[in-house]
């Protein structure tokens, strides 16, 4: 598949910064993979979701060294709005993303459509999509201030969405809500990933992370330092130094192993740890 991401030895230092937020990062993601970015707090995932749709350099000041191309245009000679026609982002904060410009949600997820040349029809097939995909058809005439943190999450999504990129960069995206709403979303975004959109996710559940990536890649202090399928990663037995920590069912499987139970096969997700529990009981 062809490359649609590929970020080269990028660094991005805030203005005012002492130290780069991202350093030297590389990665080349490619067209319908799923690849999750893991990284404690501060370690620069949300600074490099900002480099791939342009907010750096364009919105954030700083200095900038590397490249970012998006289906091989430059993001520093590519405007946002451009850019936006073929990458979204779903941000971290919600809050921060929708425009609360608009007096209803109807509006607030067409409003990245405006001077997109679409037409009336074309605007409502894409809300009548977006709302049903996003369960937000009860709330298209209401105000976006009087939304709940959930409910303005999914709006947000809906209003990336709207605009049907092929490559979803999503921030932390379902932080507001609940369980089983979250689950809901990462059913949509895997159903999405299926249908040959590329993803980009950041994410702190290495459970999940471990069922749906393709591809993790693990950042520290603004710098990638291990990148590879699931079992790649998360075999490495020092991961912790990394400030991330392994999904469950990899502590099950060496918890097993050091009772004497299993013979040190890893367990990685939790259909994985079923067939070892069984394989366990047999014996
Ligand atoms: N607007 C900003 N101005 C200056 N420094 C910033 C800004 N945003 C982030 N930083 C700094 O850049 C570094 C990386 O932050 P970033 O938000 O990218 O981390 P993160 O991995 O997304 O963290 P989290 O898990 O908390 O969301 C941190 O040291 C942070 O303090
Ligand atoms: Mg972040």
């Amino acid at each position: 598949m062809k490359p649609v991401v590929e970020v080269q030895d990028y660094s991005f230092t805030y203005q005012d910064a002492e130290t780069p937020a991202i350093k030297d990062v590389s990665l080349t993601v490619r067209e319908g993979e799923f690849v999750c970015v893991v990284g404690a707090n501060g370690a620069g995932k949300t600074t490099l979701c900002n480099a791939l749709v342009g907010l750096i350099p364009h919105y954030f000041t700083g200095k900038s060294e590397g490249s970012v191309r998006i289906n091989g245009a430059d993001t520093a000679e590519t405007s946002v709005s451009d850019l936006s026609n073929y990458i979204g982002l779903v941000f971290q904060n919600p809050f921060n993303q929708l425009t609360y410009a608009s007096g209803t949600v109807a509006e607030e997820l067409t409003y990245g459509l405006g001077n997109r040349g679409i037409s009336r029809e074309e605007m409502r097939r894409r809300v009548k999509l977006v709302s049903q995909l996003m369960h937000i058809e009860n709330l298209l005439d209401r105000d976006p201030l009087e939304l709940s943190g959930g409910q303005v999450q999914r709006v947000a999504f809906g209003s990336t969405f709207i605009l049907e990129p092929n490559i979803l960069v999503l921030d932390e995206c379902t932080t507001q809500l609940d369980p089983l709403g979250a689950s809901e979303i990462f059913d949509i975004v895997k159903q999405l990933n299926a249908s040959g959109i590329t993803v980009i996710m950041v994410d702190h559940d290495m459970e999940r992370v471990a069922e749906y990536a393709d591809t993790v890649v693990v950042m520290e202090r603004g710098q990638i330092r291990l990148a590879g399928s699931p079992r790649e990663v998360f075999s490495v037995s020092d991961i912790n130094r990394y400030g991330i920590d392994a999904p469950d069912y990899v502590k099950l499987s060496k918890g097993l192993e050091r009772s004497g139970l299993s013979d040190g096969k890893l367990a990685i997700t939790y259909d994985e740890s079923l067939v070892m529990a069984k394989e366990v009981l047999e014996h």
